[in-house]
């Protein structure tokens, strides 16, 4: 029955302004992972007081909106009784569900009770366009980026499972663990686990169900990455100074790359924005395709490089524009592209076919979901110790 808080950081906090993307992150979905929880309540101390005095942070505030939920989980970190760096009480709900797998999954059917905390993430994931965001854990030092889970179409034959948009997602995990000195290592936890330069795909480290992450990248439209901060789930108090010491540059460098790619409007001839248009990169087609929101505005977030930029109305034809993301820093703003299409019509008459992406199951229209193997050693190994980290 405890609620779930967000605090909202930005120069208009309340309400969604056009061109300003939506950032958010999340921590302590599994309640006895603490730091997290830790680190973004001083991350929100550190953004509101450096406001007006830092130019950084000023022109990060200006320029994103920055949504802050330091507990997923709160009843689960109420119910922790004797802190433990493996494995407490405390990591399910109340009602003991692992809410990092209670999402619907577009691999396999995931036939699960949805917990009260997960159905506030999707709703809340509905009144906003997220265009990045990161889940904050514990028990291990890496960075892990989509998919968690996957088929033979997503690589998942060789062990892994990636997005079209796997360039991008490695940059962001790397960007977080290049920039705190123990993840980058790799294998500083004692637990023998070695992630080269501190960054693995999710389903290569060991594949799940139903997580926030892969749910976030293909019905939200919004690139999350999963953040493992410390080798001890729950660790003693006097080491926070240091954790905030070692994820500071991470977590600031992190939010501003909302700001990748391109950004803009889609109007039709009379300067009506159109919202539930599909603007999908070519060769980087999602599962359910990316819309534009209700004022026609869409994100990408893409790295440096020439694109096609495919735009679509449901029942006409696909309207093709070529993009070049600069090299240089973008500054706190992604490239600026409106497009113009060639409709007269008034707004409320642009056809607007299923808008929302089937539930379940997608899996079935993607090929051949039994031929995956899973790397079930680890698995295997995992089950048996009952360390769970993601
Ligand atoms: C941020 O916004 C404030 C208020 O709109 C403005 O006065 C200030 O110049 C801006 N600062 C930066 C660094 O963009
Ligand atoms: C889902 O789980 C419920 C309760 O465990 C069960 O009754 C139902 O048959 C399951 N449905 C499917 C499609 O597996
Ligand atoms: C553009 O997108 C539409 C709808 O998603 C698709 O049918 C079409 O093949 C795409 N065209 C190109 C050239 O990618
Ligand atoms: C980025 O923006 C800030 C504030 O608007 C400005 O002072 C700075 O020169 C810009 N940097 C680049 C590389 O454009
Ligand atoms: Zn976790």
């Amino acid at each position: 029955g405890r609620n779930l808080w967000v605090l909202v950081v930005g120069r208009f906090p309340k309400e969604h302004r056009i061109g300003i993307p939506e950032f958010k992150y999340v921590a302590n979905m599994h309640g006895d992972e603490t730091v997290g929880r830790e680190l973004l309540l001083h991350l929100i101390d550190y953004l509101v007081t450096s406001d007006g005095k830092d130019p950084e942070i000023t022109n990060l505030i200006n320029s994103t909106r920055i949504h802050i939920m330091p507990s997923m989980n709160p009843d689960g970190f109420e119910a922790v009784k004797k802190p433990d760096c493996y494995y407490s009480i405390g990591r399910e709900n109340y009602n003991q569900y692992d809410l990092n797998r209670n999402f619907p999954d577009a691999f396999e059917y995931n036939n699960v009770s949805r917990q009260p905390e997960t159905v506030a993430v999707m709703k809340w994931l509905k009144t906003e366009t997220f265009v990045l965001s990161a889940n904050l854990h514990g028990g291990a030092l890496v960075a892990s980026y989509p998919f968690d889970n996957g088929v033979q179409a997503t690589g998942a034959l060789y062990s892994r499972s990636l997005t079209p948009d796997d360039d991008v997602f490695q940059y962001l995990a790397h960007t977080y663990a290049s920039r705190n000195p123990n993840m980058k290592k790799g294998d500083e936890c004692k637990n023998k686990m070695n992630f080269p330069n501190g960054v693995t795909n999710g389903y290569s480290w060991y594949p799940l169900q139903g997580g926030m992450q892969d749910y976030n990248y293909i019905w939200a439209q919004c690139f999350e990455i999963t953040l493992e901060l410390s080798c001890c789930k729950y660790p003693r108090e006097e080491k926070l100074p240091s954790f905030w010491n070692n994820n500071k540059a991470s977590l600031i460098e992190y939010i501003k790359q909302v700001h990748l790619g391109v950004k803009g409007q889609v109007f039709d001839q009379n300067g009506n924005p159109l919202p539930n248009v599909i603007v999908e990169v070519q060769d980087r087609k999602h599962i359910c395709p990316y819309r534009t929101n209700k004022y026609g505005e869409y994100y990408l977030l893409l790295l440096p490089g020439s694109y096609i930029i495919n735009i679509t109305v449901p029942g006409y034809d696909p309207h093709l524009t070529k993009v070049i993301i600069p090299e240089k820093s973008q500054n706190f703003s992604a490239l600026k592209k409106d497009i113009l299409l060639p409709f007269q019509e008034q707004l409320d008459s642009i056809p607007v076919s299923n808008p929302s992406c089937p539930m379940i199951p997608l899996y079935r229209n993607l090929p051949d979901h039994s031929a995956a193997t899973k790397p079930s050693l680890f698995l295997f190994l995992v089950s048996l110790l009952h360390i769970f980290f993601k």
